[in-house]
């Protein structure tokens, strides 16, 4: 069953991290693969510009499941900014790599991350700066 998978991503496959649903949310990013048809979501709770809290609800395969987790973990405690440059690489490297062919389930992460931030963005735009005369 395991093959092909590193230890990390079995662990956050069986015991997913931050899994379940945020009510009042501030911010939501759902994606979907065409190809396999798994879909992601993720919601994140935000306050002075960092992720308190951040869940999932992943429709997918093993890898998608592992890596949504994964996504939550390194994202939670992190500023918009920091987590806007979380990319999936960075996600395939905290789970101990992916096999090839599942590649496309952690860009699905990075994608619902991006989304979810600028759905928080797009209901929370920012107070333009106070210049200075
Ligand atoms: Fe499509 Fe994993 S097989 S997200």
């Amino acid at each position: 069953m395991s093959i092909g998978y590193s230890a990390k991503v079995m662990e956050h496959f069986l015991q997913p991290h931050n899994m379940g649903e945020i009510a009042d949310a501030d911010g939501i990013g759902e994606v979907g693969n065409p190809v396999c048809g798994d879909v992601m979501r993720l919601m994140i709770k935000v306050e002075d510009e960092k992720i308190t809290d951040i869940k999932f609800q992943t429709f997918g395969c093993g890898a998608a499941i592992a890596t949504s987790s994964m996504v939550t973990e390194l994202v939670k405690g992190k500023t918009l900014d920091e987590a806007e440059q979380i990319s999936n690489q960075a996600v395939i490297k905290a789970l101990g790599g992916l096999p090839p062919a599942k590649i496309h389930c952690s860009v699905l992460a990075e994608e619902a991350l991006q989304a979810a931030i600028a759905d928080y963005r797009s209901k929370h735009p920012a107070e333009p700066a106070v210049t200075e005369s």
